[in-house]
């Protein structure tokens, strides 16, 4: 039998993550950051140094050549280890151009619905509810203002251009950010990590927890 889905979407630093892994902490569930797996795409782009602007002819060519593969929390690209790179500041002005790509878009999903096949997930992104999971009767959009964000990732330490970011996913013609029909809207602006994650579990009182 398929594995329960809980989606979690949202702009970047809405707190995603950290809610995603409290929460699959607490029900027993095997928490996927969708995201990675598109970083760990960009990571390979500039590896392989495809030509730049990206095309997506050439993507398309480069896209069956690869295997992904995600194993104890690390992420492998080619057997490669990418787990390391996925913040590099590098990667992150990569990632959305290359998320914009419909067969980048559909390598990923189809490794996150084989996840799916065996486990119990808590999986983060920005199009889980909207396009890979559309089914699940768990979504979740997280958001926070602007400002907050970038202090988040600024105390992350994190340099990245989360406006561009979430410029370019929004306004993209393939699975942009949305708010996914049916979704609970969580604004977490004022909210502290664990408030987050217990309004989260009061709405997923009907799941039952993994017995892994
Ligand atoms: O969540 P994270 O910030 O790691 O995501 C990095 C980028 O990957 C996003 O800015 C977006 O371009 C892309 N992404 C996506 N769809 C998802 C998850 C991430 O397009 N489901």
């Amino acid at each position: 039998m398929p594995g329960t889905v809980i989606a979690i979407d949202g702009p970047a630093a809405s707190g995603k993550s950290s809610v995603s892994k409290g929460v699959a902490e607490a029900l027993g569930y095997t928490f996927v950051s969708s995201g990675h797996f598109y970083r760990t795409l960009a990571w390979g782009i500039l590896r392989d140094a495809l030509p730049l602007p990206l095309q997506a002819t050439e993507v398309d060519a480069w896209v069956p050549t690869l295997s992904l593969e995600l194993k104890d929390s690390r992420i492998f690209l080619d057997g490669q280890d990418a787990t390391g790179h996925l913040s590099a500041p590098e990667v992150a002005t990569m990632v959305s151009q290359a998320a914009a790509i419909p067969s980048i878009r559909n390598l990923v999903n189809s490794n996150l619905r084989t996840l799916a096949n065996s486990l119990d997930l808590v999986m983060e992104g920005r199009d889980i509810g909207s396009v890979v999971f559309p089914d699940t009767p768990y979504k979740f959009y997280l958001d926070a203002s602007p400002e907050e964000r970038a202090r988040r990732r600024a105390r992350e330490g994190l340099v990245d251009s989360v406006s561009e970011r979430d410029r370019l996913d929004s306004s993209r013609a393939t699975a942009p950010l949305i708010i996914p029909q049916g979704a609970d809207v969580i604004d977490t602006t004022h909210l502290t990590l664990n408030e987050v994650i217990e309004v989260v579990l009061s709405h997923l009182q009907d799941v039952t927890p993994s017995r892994s």
